[in-house]
């Protein structure tokens, strides 16, 4: 952390002393004052909920600009790393820092690849499960199990540990998500196929039957890849924040990522795809393009509760970067399966459109998120919707490793522990049952 030569006075009106504060600059973005001993030297706690203006670590992963719309994973654009590299490659440099080389590449891939069954017995515990659970209710629980499959690697404070559970989490979740949806459709799990790529591989896990052999298409691959590329890391989100928390305390990595998988489930987060896809749905069925002016109207009218789902982010308020991407596969996907006419697609972009249109939207800086296209693209390559949260889970659960690891690596960590503001009853008397 580099000290800024100016620092930030804090002054009380009623004259209390004022306290002098230190001011970092990172290498991007804004700088943070530092407020560690706020609470030593005044006696006070700062407000703020929902962290609008907490940075709650250092990170040297991810950048977002919100207001230029962009976003870097350690300082590749996300445009140019969907357009030129492949998820094992982002994942390399999520979690080492660089984009590996040709002999780096084959290593980590042969390294993941080495990686990608589950423990046999896995498929037992996936069974107590009801056949009709939501993927990401089994997802929360076979992840957090795993700690009961590979005690090997469940020591967060040994490097070897962490690394070899990093690899195994982004080996395994393909297979874990593959399993959860054969066992919603009654089918056989199929085992990994280490000759295919790692999207590759997935779709295989997701579609082929021992009946049959299975041809994966190039364009499906590299569809399902961008998404995940697209969906690898996005700096403190909420689940990336609750991961953090939760390894703070010192649990195994499976631990931490299955809380990361819990909170992702939002529909104010990773739910989001599910969401914008069963509200276009509802359009449709409704009467589709015809009455997007009154949904709209719907959304504007604060008593209903209905948001445009896919719209808005927290920090962009500019164009999602990823949006972008996503439309472009979308249109790729939907040209390969002859959908060019997807009423969905459509819909969706009409919808964009009076949106982007709409003064609400426009003074609010809401623009469509990723989530907004990602569900038309899978629902195009044959995801159910249930399972989109999942994965996009999968896809993070890189981002979250590797923020897990940089945090546990930092001399600077601590257990995370926020204050409050207590607005609850003052000390009292229980009194006897008969006199309450
Ligand atoms: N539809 C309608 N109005 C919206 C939307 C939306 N999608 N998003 C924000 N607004 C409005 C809010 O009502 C608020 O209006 P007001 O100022 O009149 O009260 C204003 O825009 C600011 O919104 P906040 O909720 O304060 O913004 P915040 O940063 O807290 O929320 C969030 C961001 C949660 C993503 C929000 O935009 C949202 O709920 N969007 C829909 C869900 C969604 O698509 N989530 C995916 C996020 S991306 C991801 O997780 C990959």
């Amino acid at each position: 952390m580099k000290a800024s030569d100016t620092k930030a006075t804090l002054s009380f009106s009623n004259g209390g002393q004022s306290v002098e504060l230190p001011i970092y600059k990172g290498t991007m973005g804004p700088e943070v004052i530092d407020i560690r001993k706020l609470y030593a030297q005044t006696g006070m706690f700062t407000y703020d909920p929902g962290f609008m203006s907490t940075a709650s670590c250092e990170s040297a992963i991810t950048y977002i600009d919100g207001d230029k719309g962009e976003l870097l994973y350690r300082g590749y654009p996300i445009e140019q790393l969907a357009t030129n590299c492949d998820f094992l490659e982002t994942c390399h440099l999520l979690l080492y820092g660089e984009l590996p080389n040709e002999g780096e590449k084959t290593a980590f891939t042969k390294l993941v690849t080495n990686h990608t069954m589950v423990n046999e017995q896995m498929q037992f515990f996936l069974r107590g499960f009801r056949r009709d659970a939501h993927p990401m209710a089994i997802m929360t629980g076979l992840v957090g199990a795993l700690s009961a499959f590979y005690h090997d690697s469940t020591d967060i404070n040994n490097p070897k540990h962490r690394e070899i559970a990093a690899i195994r989490l982004i080996a395994k979740m393909p297979t874990l998500v593959a399993m959860a949806y054969k066992y919603t459709i009654g089918q056989p799990y199929m085992y990994p196929k280490n000759d295919l790529s790692y999207a590759g591989n997935f779709l295989h896990m997701m579609f082929a039957t021992p009946c049959e052999e299975y041809k994966v298409s190039p364009v499906l691959e590299r569809a399902l890849d961008r998404i995940f590329i697209l969906h690898a890391d996005h700096e403190q989100n909420a689940s990336t924040s609750t991961v953090r928390l939760c390894g703070s305390s010192g649990t195994n990595p499976f631990a931490a990522i299955a809380a990361g998988v819990a909170c992702l489930w939002g529909p104010a987060h990773g739910g989001a795809n599910e969401a914008a896809l069963n509200m276009l749905y509802d359009i449709q069925k409704a009467g589709g393009v015809d009455k997007i002016g009154e949904f709209i109207k719907q959304v504007k009218d604060k008593s209903s509760n209905v948001k445009l789902m896919g719209f808005g982010h927290r920090v962009y308020k500019n164009y999602d970067p990823r949006a972008k991407l996503m439309q472009e596969t979308c249109r790729e996907v939907l040209g390969e399966l002859g959908l060019e006419n997807d009423p969905l697609f459509k819909l969706a972009m009409a919808l964009e459109k009076i949106a982007l249109e709409d003064e609400y939207f426009v003074s609010r800086k809401l623009y469509p998120n990723v989530d907004f296209y990602s569900g038309i693209v899978q629902r195009a390559i044959g995801i159910p919707v249930p399972l989109f949260t999942a994965i996009f889970a999968l896809a993070r659960t890189v981002g979250w490793i590797a923020q897990l690891n940089e945090m546990i690596g930092d001399p600077e960590y601590k257990i995370g522990r926020p204050r409050q503001l207590f607005e609850g009853s003052p000390k009292r008397d229980v009194q006897p049952l008969a006199k309450r």
